[in-house]
Parts: C-alpha cells; sequence; structure tokens
C-alpha cells in the first residue's frame, strides 16, 4: 500500500514515516518546509534504508496537490501538514483557518476526486477543552478551546465527519494526541522547532544544551499535587506506531465493508507535572535544569490525561515507552544536533 503523509518532514510526521516504511508500506510526502526540512527525511532513509517519494507541495496550491495525486496511486493518506502554534495562531487567526481549514478541504477534494477516501488525521486532545472529567475518554465532550489552532482541530473533525453522512465510502480516523516529546532512539530525527519553543519539552533540551537560560514554569498554584500543570506525555515512536495501527483498522474496515468515522485518544493514561518533567529530564541529562515560577499562561488547563483504553481494544494499540525514555530520546537528539537541523 501507498500511504501520502502530509507534513511528514515534520516532528510526528517524519517519526510516523519511519514506522511505516518499517511496516513495508510505500511512503509519498508532501510537506511545503515552513516549518520543517527535507534533512529530516534524508534520516529517515538513513534509519529505515528505504526510499521516500517527496513533493515540496503546499496543501493551498490545488493544481499542485492534483498532480501529486494523478502521477501516485494513493491508498490512503495520513494528514499531519498544518500550523500549530498555540499563540501564533490568537495573533493571526486568519492564516490559521485559512492554512488548516483550506489545505484540508483542498486534501479531501483531491482524494474523492481520485478515489481514495481513507484517511487517518492528527487531531489533538486540545478538543477536550477544560475537559468535563479525568481520565478523558472518547465520550468526554468536546469543551471550549480556547485558541484558533485548537478550533481548527476541532472544526476539521467535524468537517471530517460530515464526510461520511452522504458517501459511505470515507474511512476517517480522528487521532487525538496528548503531548508528544522523546524522539526516534537513533537521535538523527527528533522535535525540530524554528525560533524560541513554545512546548515544554523542546524548551527543557534547549536549555540542557544551553541555548536557552532557564525555564519558565507557567503556574504552580493549580489544583495539582506540585501546583504544575499535569499532562499525559507520549513518546513519538509510540505514538507513530498508533498511527500504524489505525491504518490496519482502515483495512480490517475494508475488508468487512466497514465505513465512516473513528475516533481514538493516543495517550498513555498518566499524568506528570512541569516539575516531575524537569527532574526525569535532569536524570536523563544529568545536568541541573534551572527555572523559575512564573504567572500562570493564558488558556493552559491544569490536569490533563487519557484513558486510552479505546485504542487497546478497537486498534490493539498502547504506548509502550516510559518517561524516563522520552527524555532520554529527547536528549539523545538534543545533543547529537544542538543546532537542530535545516537544510
Ligand atoms: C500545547 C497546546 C495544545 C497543543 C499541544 C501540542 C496550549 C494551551 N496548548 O499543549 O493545544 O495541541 O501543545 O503539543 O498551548 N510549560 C511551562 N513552561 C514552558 C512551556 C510549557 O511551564 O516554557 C507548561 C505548561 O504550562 C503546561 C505544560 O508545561 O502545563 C505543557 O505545556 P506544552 O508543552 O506547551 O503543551 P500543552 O499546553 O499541554
Amino acid at each position: 500500500m501507498t500511504i501520502l503523509v502530509t507534513g511528514g518532514a515534520g516532528f510526528i510526521g517524519s517519526h510516523t514515516c519511519v514506522e511505516l516504511l518499517n511496516a513495508g508500506y510505500q511512503v509519498v510526502v508532501v510537506d511545503n518546509l515552513s516549518n520543517a526540512c527535507r534533512e529530516s527525511l534524508t534520516r529517515v532513509e538513513k534509519i529505515t534504508g528505504k526510499k521516500v517519494t517527496f513533493y515540496q507541495v503546499d496543501l493551498l496550491d490545488q493544481e499542485q496537490l492534483n498532480a501529486v495525486f494523478e502521477q501516485e496511486k494513493i491508498d490512503a493518506v495520513i494528514h499531519f501538514a498544518g500550523l500549530k502554534a498555540v499563540g501564533e495562531s490568537v495573533a493571526k487567526p486568519l492564516e490559521y483557518y485559512h492554512n488548516n481549514l483550506t489545505g484540508t478541504l483542498h486534501l479531501c477534494d483531491a482524494m474523492r476526486k481520485h478515489g481514495c477516501k481513507n484517511i487517518v488525521f492528527s487531531s489533538s486532545a486540545t478538543v477536550y477543552g477544560d475537559p468535563a472529567f479525568i481520565p478523558i475518554t472518547e465520550e468526554c465532550p468536546k469543551g471550549k478551546i480556547t485558541n484558533p489552532y485548537g478550533k481548527t482541530k476541532s472544526m476539521l473533525e467535524d468537517i471530517l465527519m460530515d464526510l461520511c453522512v452522504p458517501d459511505p465510502e470515507w474511512r476517517v480516523m480522528l487521532l487525538r494526541y496528548f503531548n508528544p516529546i522523546g524522539a526516534h532512539e537513533s537521535g538523527l530525527i527528533g522535535e525540530n522547532p524554528k525560533g524560541i519553543p513554545n512546548n515544554l519539552l523542546p524548551y527543557i533540551t534547549q536549555v540542557a544544551v544551553g541555548k536557552l537560560k532557564c525555564l519558565g514554569v507557567f503556574g504552580n498554584d493549580y489544583d495539582t499535587p506540585d501546583g504544575t500543570g499535569v499532562r499525559d506525555y507520549i513518546h513519538v515512536v509510540d505514538l507513530a506506531e498508533g498511527h500504524v495501527k489505525a491504518l490496519e483498522k482502515i483495512e480490517s474496515m475494508t475488508k468487512n465493508n466497514e465505513s465512516g468515522y473513528k475516533i481514538y485518544n493516543l495517550g498513555t493514561g498518566i499524568g506528570y507535572s512541569v516539575l516531575d518533567i524537569v527532574h526525569n529530564f535532569e536524570k536523563a541529562c544529568k545536568k541541573e535544569i534551572p527555572y523559575e515560577i512564573k504567572p500562570r499562561r493564558a488558556g493552559d488547563i491544569a490536569t490533563c490525561y487519557s484513558d486510552a483504553s479505546k485504542a487497546k481494544a478497537e486498534l490493539g494499540w498502547t504506548a509502550k515507552r516510559d518517561i524516563a525514555k522520552m527524555c532520554e530520546d529527547a536528549w539523545r537528539f538534543q545533543s547529537q544536533n544542538p543546532e537542530g537541523l535545516s537544510d
């Protein structure tokens, strides 16, 4: 089978390409490289010893996107491509809505035109807002989302579900990720943010490598065991394996003449606080991470972790790598690539 991976040069995308190639799929990547580099795919090829077909195409360019579908016989799509910086999305709502929504509409239109109606979509636990209950199951209602980035994820879930209503040929997997961190254990690919990182782990790794001075911990007065925010951190390779399982689910649905959409949480089910992460990372890098307590960050919630039992029951997937492994692998990537990857 040939899988089109949009955003395949990015953090989760590149790790998913590795797992797809290892599982024997052919991989075609479409990426505009706006927040990623070609080098990460060269490294995917190095890790796997297999080739990736790459098109530098923007999903907003309908003509070029259709040309990819004409060139390649695509069996299913894994759709990661999108803008993802929460703070920037508040400042540039129009850019975020246009890019993430229009890009996905173009993609679905091209898929329909070319008779490929199998899609795995990169959604987020952010759709639960401040969750109604914890641990969060897929039954938890969607909540109030405080930023355009998160709203695009929620809107796109709705759009993809609506596609299934009139057309029984669509098979849609909505995967709600918790907090992906870590890196491939080779140290060749990992999280590679441009500019100052917004997310916790890349900030910590850059403090550890000396690029940044001190971590700001956003709030220590939450209703959590140590007062700092609690999240469900998941190793990016576990997450990547979840995508392979989702494709297998699409294949088994196809065999059984089933269609429609399915929603799965991909998390570990374990919550760690910001300070837990700092201390675990200190063990991995054998350095002290200086930090100071700062005010809460707007839009943050106290606690978010998953109940991932549905993915276990229906996809046969569970996260296997623990927090020590997540920190070790993140540190290996950062220390081997102190300036990150670039072309
Ligand atoms: C964030 C996004 C979420 C997105 C996810 C992608 C927000 C509100 N949410 O999740 O929509 O899907 O990234 O990975 O931004 N923290 C610090 N100092 C820092 C950075 C973070 O203390 O410099 C804390 C945060 O307050 C939070 C925890 O670390 O408690 C995790 O933060 P982060 O890595 O940004 O992820 P989320 O906010 O959970």
